[in-house]
């Protein structure tokens, strides 16, 4: 059947036999080994791993990124399998797959499989330790100003729940070094403080917090540490064996460029008789803290798999090397939008405190209009932020990106900037 005559049918209503769609995607060619310097050529061929069309510009990777081709194949495969079979028998593969994925996380994150939760997303992650650490009047959660919602209004909520109270540490514009956050986290501890929920690097203009320093502060006074880390799996060459945090959290749709809906939950092997699982169900995970917190009932277990894939493709291309390219290409923005009259950076050009999350204020341009005339008139796709606290533009470039998006992007800027929207 051509597509016309599907087409018809679907019009007049008539029964449609279910027809195996095309994968509308082109296959990409193989990727090359990475080059130990790699080259523009080199990234190009990163890029044409993922299907957006070409002269699109995503600069919002802190936002969500694209699934590259070979993590939609495999999300396809597995479902199409799926669902030609569903009985048990054929799902045996899919647990497998899931385990294999909690294996490739471990990796990932230098950890062991033991302590790995698969869960939906971050803001999931970050619940589930709120709600599961036994916390009660009189006790103390330290947070940063900055946290996401799900790491800041659900501490708040909690709080009031369940009666202990929580304390902002302030954020200062431009960050004011690691030091800074390091002493001020010392100083707000009190003999009470029973947990500091932090984000590894920001999401509102991309500060990069002493995660390490934080983590061995807090555990040398037998303090637990969330480290949220949405802005930062994927992104950066995370070692949590080396950052020692009680519990760190991701989301695969972020900078690991996984599938939707697929997330992880970091529990130190030493704060697992510390927290509470909120969801019992059937089917939890095979091995260690999964197999009492996991317990979700039924999974998308494809989605799982190709989570497992993306991972590979980011281990393939090499963690360090797509850290230092999506700083670099940061670094290039800077560089260009410092240059522009009338533009003011929220984010430290100082490498060490931020990466590739960057934020700043277009003068007194309508940031709305401004984003929205980037995305229709340039075919650039970034975030805003409104209000009145460091309100502007946020461009998070990740490997997929090149250097003529860059000139691309400084380009357009500097027209509206002295154009107007
Ligand atoms: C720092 C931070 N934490 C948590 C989240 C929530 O992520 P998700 O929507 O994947 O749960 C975000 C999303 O942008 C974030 O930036």
């Amino acid at each position: 059947m051509n597509r016309r005559e599907f087409a018809r049918l679907l019009a007049i209503g008539g029964a449609v036999p279910f027809v195996t769609p095309e994968l509308s995607w082109a296959r990409a060619a193989k990727l090359p080994p990475t080059p130990a310097s790699p080259d523009e050529k080199f990234w190009l061929s990163v890029r044409d791993q993922f299907v957006m069309p070409k002269d699109l510009t995503m600069l919002n990777a802190a936002n969500l990124c694209p699934s590259s081709g070979p993590v939609l194949d495999t999300l396809y495969k597995m479902t199409r399998d799926m669902d030609q079979d569903p009985s048990m028998d054929n799902r045996v593969k899919l647990g497998e797959g899931r385990e294999n994925t909690r294996k490739l996380l471990a990796e990932f994150l230098r950890v062991t499989p033991e302590e790995i939760v698969i869960t939906r997303n971050t803001s999931e992650s970050n619940n589930l330790v709120s709600t599961g650490v036994d916390l009660k009047a009189g006790d103390e959660v330290l947070l940063t100003a900055d946290n996401h919602p799900s790491n800041h209004t659900a501490w708040q909520q909690k709080a009031k729940r369940f009666g202990f109270t929580v304390t902002d540490v302030p954020v200062p514009n431009p960050h004011p070094g690691f030091d800074h956050y390091v002493e001020a986290f010392s100083k707000a501890i009190t003999p009470n403080t029973k947990l500091i929920a932090f984000t590894h690097l920001t999401s509102t203009v991309g500060d990069l917090f002493p995660a390490k320093e934080i983590c061995k502060l807090a555990r040398d006074r037998g303090i637990l540490t969330l480290v949220d880390g949405a802005q930062t799996f994927g992104l950066l060459d995370v070692d949590l064996s080396d950052i020692q945090p009680d519990f760190y959290s991701g989301s695969a749709h972020k900078w690991p460029c996984g599938p939707k809906e697929n997330g992880v939950l970091y529990i130190n092997k030493s704060a697992q008789s510390k927290i509470w699982a909120s969801i019992y169900s059937a089917y939890p995970g095979s091995v260690g803290v999964s197999r009492s917190f996991e317990g979700f009932g039924q999974r998308d277990e494809p989605a799982m798999i190709a989570f497992g894939e993306a991972l590979k493709l980011q281990t393939q291309i090499g963690r360090a090397q797509i850290e230092r390219r999506s700083r670099e290409l940061t670094q290039a923005l800077i560089q260009g939008l410092k240059k522009i009259d009338g533009v003011k950076i929220w984010t430290s050009p100082e490498p060490s405190r931020a990466a590739a999350v960057l934020s700043f204020q277009p003068g007194g341009l309508d940031v709305r209009k401004l984003s929205t005339a980037l995305y229709q008139k340039d075919r650039i796709g970034c975030a805003t932020r409104g209000g009145q606290d460091r309100p502007g533009i946020r461009f998070s470039p990740h490997f997929y990106n090149t250097h003529a998006d860059v000139e691309k992007t400084v380009a357009a800027i500097k027209k509206y900037m002295a154009t107007g929207v």
